[in-house]
Parts: C-alpha cells; structure tokens; sequence
C-alpha cells in the first residue's frame, strides 16, 4: 500500500506510446488505467481484426506480400497459443491491444511495429467490441431459439391439460397448458428481434477511421469490413470511434431478455411451492437446505430471477458512463466493456439453465384441476348471457350477484339453489355448458387459447424455427 502523500513509481507499463513521457507512470495511475484483465477476452476479435488490418495495410501500399503473409502466420501463431490456453501476457500490458502488439513483435520482430500504421487503439477497440457484440448476438440468437424449442415441445405434450389462468394471481379465466407455454415461445421472438436490430447497428467496421479523423493512407475499408464478416464500414470517423450505442442496444435487448426469464421464472416458482403444487421443476434444478432436511428449493428459477438485475444493472450502468462524453474518443469509453460481457456471459447461462428446466418441468394435473375454481367461468355465463340477449353490463351485475351469494355461503355458485338462478334464463341449460374443456372451446379466436387456435399457433411457432 502506498503512503499517503507518497507517490509510488509504476511498473512501466505501455511504453509502446511514451516516446514523449519522461518519466514512468505512477502506480495508483497504472491500476487505474490497466484493463488487460477485462478486455483480455476479446483476443479473438483483436486478432482477427489485426489480419484484416494487415490485409488493408498491403492493399494500402504499406506491407509487401511477404511482409502480410509474415504478419498474418505470426498473429495466427499468437491466436493458436492463446486458444491453447497459454499465458502470454506481461504485467507491463496495459490492455489486450498492446499485449498482442508487444508478443507479436517479440516473434517477428521490427516488422512487428509496422502493424498499427494508419490505426490507433479508438478505431481497433471499436472494431474489436463489435465484433464480440456480434458474435454473442449471434450464439444468443441461436440458444434462443433452443428454449423455443423446447416450449414447442412442452406446449405439444401439455396440448390437452388446462390450468386457471391468472391476472393479479388471482384465478381468472381457464386456459389450456399449450397456450401458456406459447406465451413464452412467442415472447422470445421478440427478443430474437431486438437482437438482431443490436446485431445490425454493431455491423459498420470502425478500422481506417485511425483515432478520430481517418487514415491517411488508402486503405480499403469495405475489403477489411468484407474479410472481418461487417456488412459495410462507418460512415464517419468521429462517430466511428466515440459511439458505443450498438453496445446500449446489445444491453437494452438483454435486459428485455432478462426481464422476461425473470417472469417466467417467478412463476415457476410459486407454482412449485407446496401451496401450489402445480409443477414439479428437474430434481437437479433444485437445492436442497443446510438446515432443513425437508426442502427442495427452486433455486435456479431464483437465481434467473435475480440475474435479471444484474443485467439491467449493466445496461444502465452503461449507460450512466456515455452520458455527456464530448466528441471524440474518451477514455471513460473503456468502462464500456465490462458490463457488456457481463450481461453475455449472464444471458447465456440464464437461458442454458432455462431451457434445461422447461425440458424437464412436470405440470401436476391432478393438484392443478382440485384448485381450479368454478368461479373461473362466471365469465362464460355473463357470454353465455349476452348470447341469451342480455346487455353485457347486466349479465356482468347477474352473475356478480351470483358469485356474492356463493362466496357467503361459503359455497360454489353452480351449486347455489334454483331460486338463486331466477332472473338466468335457461338456467338449467346454461349450467352445463360452464365447464371448463367448454370454457377453452369457446375461445378459437385467432390467439386464443381455444384447441384450434393453439393449433394454429403451435403450426406457426414450427414455421418460424425452421
Ligand atoms: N483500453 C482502451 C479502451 O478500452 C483502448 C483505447 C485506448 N485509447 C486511447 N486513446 N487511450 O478503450
């Protein structure tokens, strides 16, 4: 621990830009200012990117052929090494650009410190961070799409059960299992959506733009945007390297995502309760307690349920760092990284863990059919009465009355005597059409939770995975 008061000499760390400094930096400086350990994760992209660059650099007239070609082995021999799991890296690195500039170099030699011609670390993080915001858009889209499968699957078994559907957790209205499942399927669709918008708005390659004005060499940036997978290059150079709202929108989508496990969740949870009763999650998506041998916990749905915090906690702590930047590339914008892969790695393993526990879900039929209300369908007999020609507000007010009565009697309002039932016209007969398969039956509306329509809605989630 330094001193106070007393300044502490640094270790001497990116030497790669002091040829103007005279002396090293202080230590509390250099913990400040080292990000090596965070943006170490985007090796990939920055190597990548470094080949293409090298690429651009040839085309540009700076590397001969023999020169690239020397480059690109060296960068790739760096890649092998760190996939390998090598640790390569110098506590004099100061960040992941510098790192693989500095080992580069140390194999291939001064031709090594031709790499960065035309290039500063604004346009190459920015390139990088789009790059990886690309690449986890992508393998989000696809696990995704794994968890839709797996309600489809579900939503096909459960085709058949019916359960009480909820508003304000208070039994409202009969539904089929299939249809809640659905609700989930169609939901992520959007997701897939917001994604893939995130994925767009990252797809404009930074390299060339140098740190705010361009390069001054002719270098081709649509070949270097080709060769790294971008559909096109930024169109301005300032923008280029000061804007991180591609990353804002990678967030806001995962913090929608989030926000959607986390209800699904919640209710996964307080229908496995033993007040519910209503579904059984996978043994090994439980807990058990240190002190109460009994308990079989829903931990994995709590843990879902809380991550979505974390994730919204990136997205406006992200946020919160872009606000009021000048023009231009600030330092500040190197917060800018953590959040992100936090929120990646966060989202992967929410829906890993999500469609592993909606594969195994059992829905309990029998406890879900004991605790269905018959109160569920006093919106079928005020239907069943406007049908009969009696103004909805009033059929509303009837069956109330009805429901009133019951609840005082401590009893069902299809058991209440016949004289109850005096102002329901063919009582006797409209009393058998309030079941619940009666219920789910008269609602084939196009997304209801009628069996044809959740027929239709099953066919159209298979066309949209395939
Ligand atoms: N580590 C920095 C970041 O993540 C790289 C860019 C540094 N650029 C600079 N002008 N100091 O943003």
């Amino acid at each position: 621990m330094a001193r106070k008061g007393k300044k502490e000499k640094g270790k001497g760390v990116a030497a790669m830009w002091a040829g103007r400094f005279t002396g090293g930096m202080a230590a509390s400086m250099e913990r400040l200012s080292v990000s090596l350990d965070v943006d170490s994760k985007l090796y990939r992209e920055d190597i990548e990117g470094s080949m293409a660059h090298s690429h651009g650099l040839h085309a540009a007239g700076v590397l001969t052929s023999k020169e690239r070609d020397k480059m690109i082995a060296g960068l790739k021999s760096v890649l092998d090494d760190l996939e390998a799991g090598k640790d390569l890296f110098s506590s004099s690195d100061e960040d992941i650009h510098m790192a693989v500039e500095r080992i580069l170099t140390e194999r291939i030699g001064d031709l090594g410190k031709k790499l960065h011609t035309g290039r500063s670390r604004n346009d190459q993080v920015a390139t990088d961070f789009r790059l990886y915001v690309m690449r986890r858009t992508e393998e989000l889209v696809e696990q995704i799409e794994g968890l839709q499968h797996a309600l489809l699957q579900r939503a096909k078994e459960y085709r058949k059960d019916v359960m009480p559907g909820y508003t304000h957790v208070q039994q409202a209205q009969p539904i089929s299992t299939a249809h809640y499942l659905l609700s989930f399927f169609f939901a992520l669709e959007r997701d897939k959506s917001r994604l893939r918008h995130a994925w767009e708005t990252a797809g404009e390659m930074p390299l060339g733009s140098g740190a705010l004005a361009g390069s001054a060499f002719p270098y081709p940036r649509n070949l270097v945007a080709q060769r790294l997978g971008f559909p096109t290059a930024t169109r301005n150079s300032i923008d280029a390297t000061a804007h991180r709202d591609f990353a804002l929108e990678f967030l806001g989508a995962l913090g929608c995502l989030g926000v959607l496990l986390s209800s699904y969740a919640e209710d996964f949870v307080i229908w496995s309760s033993s007040e519910f009763g209503f579904l059984k999650l996978g043994e090994a998506y439980t807990s058990g307690s240190s002190m109460m041998p009994q308990k079989r916990n829903s931990d994995s749905m709590e843990l879902v349920r809380g991550k979505a915090g974390r994730m919204l906690g990136a997205y406006s702590r992200l946020f919160t760092v872009l606000k009021g930047l000048p023009h231009g590339y600030d330092r500040d914008l190197q917060e800018d990284k953590e959040p992100v892969f936090d929120a990646a790695e966060t989202a992967e393993v929410c829906l890993q863990v999500m469609t592993e526990v909606v594969s195994t879900l059992q829905f309990q039929r029998e406890a879900i059919l004991k605790k269905m209300q018959p109160a569920l369908l006093a919106t079928d007999l005020a239907d069943l009465l406007v049908e009969a020609g009696i103004p909805f507000r009033e059929a509303h007010h009837i069956v109330g009355r009805l429901i009133g009565e019951a609840e005082a009697k401590g009893i069902s309002f299809l058991d209440l005597p016949e004289k109850s039932w005096k102002d329901v016209p063919n009582a006797a007969a409209l009393r058998k059409k309030l079941t619940f398969a009666e219920s789910i039956e008269r609602r084939n509306i196009q997304g209801g939770t009628g069996s044809k329509s959740v027929a239709a809605q099953l066919k159209e989630a298979e066309k949209l995975l395939k």
